[in-house]
């Protein structure tokens, strides 16, 4: 009988980690887009490694949130090729690891934080975010952007993460969740098949968290924020952006995804939770 987590895992891999190269294609988008890759700005990789609707500028947003609990350890979950990671620990002064469950976006990401100088403050690993080899009560703050769509089991997720959570600390969501019954077209960039595609709704959060101990705030629709970022990336695509990440597949991926949020069946939502004291 086939081990159903190996299976999900190497379509999720497969979904993912199509690209070979990924480092070498966008630090070769950046040289010819005129950028000295000798010493790059941690944001000229923006357009490529923030892997979330609202990109850079919807990562800064969502930490003022979080800013009040001056966090100084961090944990960003699936945190892709790094981009987060690296915009919080600048952003905020923390030191942050990143897990993420494709072992090529861990690598292009310890390869992209040493070359813009980072790599004293942010590390990664590959890991699972429902069952993280790390100590309990590790962080102060937990990031999960645009994760929990490949997972399906919401409750097992947020245990987990609360786990790592120091009594006191904060948990920062912010996925793709579904809003209004409806066909979604695949593919979107989170999945190219339904195995990995567990889109939830904001209720399901909402009681997975509690159950985990976690003490969640109001959702916050985040469409008014990303709106104008979603059409700039449909009209004017940053010379290396996720296209570069994912292939030329990209472009229907986002499509069905911008479709998506316009007929209201999807919205980015944030969502800060409390770990009890
Ligand atoms: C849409 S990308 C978002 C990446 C990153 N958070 C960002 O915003 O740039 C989703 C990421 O979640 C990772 N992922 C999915 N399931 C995971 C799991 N169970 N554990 C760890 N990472 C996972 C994927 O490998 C992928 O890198």
């Amino acid at each position: 009988m086939p081990d159903e987590t190996l299976v999900v895992t190497n379509e999720l891999e497969a979904h993912y980690g199509r690209h070979d190269g990924l480092v070498a294609d966008i630090l070769a988008g950046l040289s010819a887009a005129g950028y000295d890759i000798d010493s790059l700005d941690p944001s000229a990789l923006s357009g490529a490694d923030e892997f979330h609707l609202g990109g850079r500028g919807a990562t800064l947003a969502l930490l003022d949130s979080v800013r009040g609990i001056a966090p100084a350890s961090v944990l960003d979950v699936g945190c892709g090729i790094g981009g987060p990671a690296r915009t919080i620990a600048t952003a905020l002064g923390a030191t942050t690891l990143g897990i993420d469950l494709t072992p090529s976006f861990v690598e292009a990401a310890i390869e992209l934080t040493a070359r813009v100088g980072l790599d004293d403050r942010v590390s990664f690993a590959v890991g699972d975010a429902l069952a993280l080899d790390l100590p309990d009560e590790r962080f102060d703050l937990v990031t999960l952007l645009h994760v929990g769509m490949n997972i399906a089991d919401k409750p097992g997720l947020f245990a987990e993460l609360a786990r790592v959570l120091r009594p006191g600390g904060r948990l920062l969501v912010y996925d793709i969740m579904r809003i209004a019954p409806g066909r979604l077209t695949l593919p979107v960039p989170w999945a190219s098949s339904d195995d990995h595609q567990h889109l939830g709704e904001v209720d399901d959060y909402l009681r997975a968290l509690r159950a985990a101990g976690l003490e969640p705030g109001a959702p916050v629709d985040h469409r008014p924020l990303v709106s104008a970022a979603l059409q700039r990336a449909a009209d004017e695509p940053p010379p290396v952006n996720l296209a570069n990440l994912m292939g030329p597949d990209f472009v229907e991926m986002f499509a069905n995804l911008r479709s998506a949020v316009a007929a209201g069946l999807v919205a980015p939502i944030q969502i800060v939770a409390r770990k009890r004291a």
